[in-house]
């Protein structure tokens, strides 16, 4: 477990979300009210890219079938679905880090 950095603090305004990579894994990183959360950017449901989907406050919404997951937990909120990873991420400077 390691802490790897993924984002600029400033490429993810405040209500959006980026898809990054690290090690082949693929995470959504979010920005709710000026804090990040990052959990896995797969649907639980078939494996769509939750970040082509919506972001309504910590309630990301997959474009597909629109499952619908709180960033801040993983926890499945509506949808055929199971939770999401969650990673722990920490901010320092302009550099946003998620631990692996
Ligand atoms: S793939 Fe996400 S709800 Fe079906």
């Amino acid at each position: 477990m390691t802490f790897v950095r993924v984002a600029e603090a400033n490429e993810i305004p405040i209500g959006e979300m980026k898809h990054v990579e690290v090690e082949g894994t693929e995470i959504l990183l979010a920005n709710v009210g000026g804090k990040f959360f990052a959990v896995g950017d797969r649907c639980t449901h078939l494996s769509s890219l939750l970040s082509n989907g919506s972001l309504n406050n910590t309630i990301v919404t997959c474009p597909r079938h629109f499952a619908s997951f709180d960033v801040t937990t993983g926890k499945a909120i509506s949808g055929p679905s199971q939770r999401l990873p969650t990673y722990e991420v920490k901010v320092e400077g302009e550099n946003v880090f998620v631990n692996l």
